[in-house]
């Protein structure tokens, strides 16, 4: 077992020619032509696979969403048995850990390690337009980082990484450095409800069973969708505090105690959306990066807590205020191996608006925050991307800028169809608040089948606006557009007891809707195809194609599903 474990470890770290012959035979045959055909052919290469490469490394490195599932003491294991081997073996340079630390900038090279060897990814950095995230492991290991992040793809990016590879980590510092990796910094995220369909471990991320998610008005918790870029703090509600900075009244610090007990309770019933929700249909047009969603990354729940509104009144917000500063800003108590905590900012007249209806959320659906939605509490913005919902909330500040958070800043926005990772210059476009237009069908499934003896099919799903708007329409097709019909929306789990209509520009919560339509006499197939109108008559475009962007988000054209229809066996 040993002696295997030995060979393998060879043909990853010993030269580059074994490794490339190890991977797909495509790429193995040019880059093997690559390096001994010269230049020219090295180019082609790069030209070919530039994108997709680099953002798969860039994707591992600043985390945006992949996953990998870390074996820690299987690293060890093999960090073990790599090092004696590589020694041995490598005809590449030793470095020492002081040499790589001095390799920190563009200036002076920027070098990683990683199980045991040393790589040079200045070319990376210098090319890549998040480099400044990837900065981040400059001079250092990268284990740690992929304890936290993930990827797809994780062969491919090792093979891409070996391109880089420069020498090898003396046996002592890769010694240190084992003894200093961190414990799995996932170990203590809470238990999941077993019907959701996970999308990553670790981070956690998963959505309900579309079928589940239209059963009932109000998501039950335990299965709304979750959506962490980070471990799952643990968080003492005891000794929690809020701080609340960027005000003329000096800062603020309550406990949770505090802002249970100062601040009126307010509830609202609101739904969450990702923004990547629905990316999956991106894929099928052309691949773009993130978690491949299905129509499940929204859910619909109650919240309660103090307003912020209330909150930053009692901290000293004035008009005066209003005059320079434009942005609220939310600190996570999520954190990276670097101390970076998740962050995000919403304007200043949302937070501050008696309709804004933004809250500190301390409960969910009339119980305390699960740990998952951000225990012991979250911010509720209604109307705006799950982004900024920031939960395990530990700091707002209230500024003149939005938050540098890269999800903020290079993350959650919308680029044009033609915008590629060449191309894409993130400070060209805002950061996404209210949401536009959606509406999904729930059931029946996509590939479903029914009896014509059933002569009807019963079609569900859920429609919802960003901005308060009201969804006031949801027309259904059962033959691809051709012929519509309006289905009939729901407020309540109850038929005879619907929700008051919401006030104009607040309608935070969405519709579930349904239609029973019957079954065209000649049809074989179905296809089902639902659209939403919210109430300033915003509409879903038709197709995904003219919407498609490189990080598939704002996924909103008209949701179809085929259904099949199984004719009696006594008639034919
Ligand atoms: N807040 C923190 N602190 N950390 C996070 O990873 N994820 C955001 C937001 N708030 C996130 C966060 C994103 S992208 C979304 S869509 C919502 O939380 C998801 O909220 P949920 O997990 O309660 O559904």
């Amino acid at each position: 077992m040993l002696l295997l474990r030995r060979c393998h470890c060879l043909t990853r770290f010993g030269p580059l020619s074994a490794l490339r012959h190890q991977t797909s035979p495509g790429v193995a045959v040019r880059l093997w032509s690559s390096s001994s055909s010269g230049g020219e052919d090295q180019g082609s290469y790069q030209r070919a696979h530039t994108p997709s490469w680099r953002h798969a490394l860039a994707g591992l490195l600043a985390g945006t969403g992949a996953v990998l599932a870390y074996g820690l003491h299987q690293h060890k294991a093999e960090q073990a048995d790599n090092v004696q081997t590589v020694e041995k073996t490598s005809p590449l340079p030793i470095f020492t850990q002081e040499e790589v630390t001095s390799h920190r900038s563009l200036e002076n090279g920027v070098w990683v390690t990683y199980k045991g060897g040393v790589y040079d990814i200045t070319e990376f950095v210098a090319m890549h337009p998040g480099g400044d995230k990837i900065l981040l492991a400059a001079g250092g290991a990268l284990e740690p980082f992929w304890a936290l992040y993930a990827v797809h793809n994780q062969e491919h990016v090792l093979e891409i990484l070996s391109e880089y590879k420069v020498g090898e980590l003396s046996s002592e510092d890769v010694k240190k450095q084992q003894s200093v990796v961190s414990s799995d910094p996932y170990s203590s995220d809470p238990e999941r409800h077993p019907g959701l369909r996970v999308n990553s471990l670790k981070p956690f991320n998963a959505e309900p069973p579309p079928e589940l998610l239209s059963d009932t008005y109000i998501t039950p918790s335990a299965i709304f969708f979750k959506r962490n870029h980070l471990p799952v703090p643990q968080v003492d509600p005891a000794s929690y505090q809020l701080h609340v900075e960027g005000l003329p009244g000096g800062e603020l610090t309550l406990s949770l105690e505090e802002l249970k007990t100062r601040f009126p309770k307010h509830t609202i019933t609101a739904t969450l959306q990702c923004a990547g929700n629905r990316r999956s249909e991106m894929n099928k047009v052309k691949q773009v990066k993130g978690l491949n969603w299905g129509i499940a990354a929204i859910s619909n729940a109650t919240w309660s807590g103090a307003r912020l509104r209330d909150v930053l009144l009692a901290a000293g917000y004035g008009p005066d205020v209003a005059q320079w500063a434009c942005h609220v800003q939310f600190e996570g108590l999520d954190k990276d191996v670097t101390g970076t905590t998740y962050g995000a900012s919403i304007p200043l007249n949302k937070a501050v608006s008696e309709e804004g209806d933004v809250l500190l959320a301390y409960e969910m659906n009339g119980e305390n925050l699960p740990a998952d939605h951000g225990f012991p509490v979250r911010v509720v913005v209604p109307g705006i991307v799950g982004a900024r919902n920031v939960k395990w909330l530990g700091k707002i500040i209230v500024s003149a800028e939005e938050s540098s958070s890269h999800w903020q800043q290079n993350d959650y926005k919308g680029f044009s169809p033609g915008t590629d990772w060449d191309t894409v210059d993130f400070k060209s476009a805002p950061a996404i608040q209210e949401l536009p237009i959606q509406s999904a069908i729930t059931t029946p499934a996509d590939g479903a089948v029914v009896d014509r003896s059933a002569e009807e099919v019963m079609v569900k799903g859920y429609a919802w606006s960003g901005g308060g708007r009201e969804v006031v329409r949801v027309d259904v097709s059962l033959d691809g557009g051709k012929t519509w019909q309006v289905a009939q929306l729901k407020t309540s789990d109850k038929e005879q007891e619907p929700r008051p209509s919401p006030l104009p520009g607040r309608a935070w919560a969405w519709k579930l809707w349904e239609v029973t339509a019957p079954l065209p006499p000649e049809a074989q197939e179905l296809e089902i195809v639902c659209k939403a109108v919210d109430n300033s008559y915003n509409m879903q475009p038709d197709t995904v194609a003219p919407i498609w962007n490189l990080r598939g988000v704002l996924s909103n054209a008209w949701h179809r599903v085929k259904v099949k229809i199984r004719e009696d066996e006594s008639e034919e």
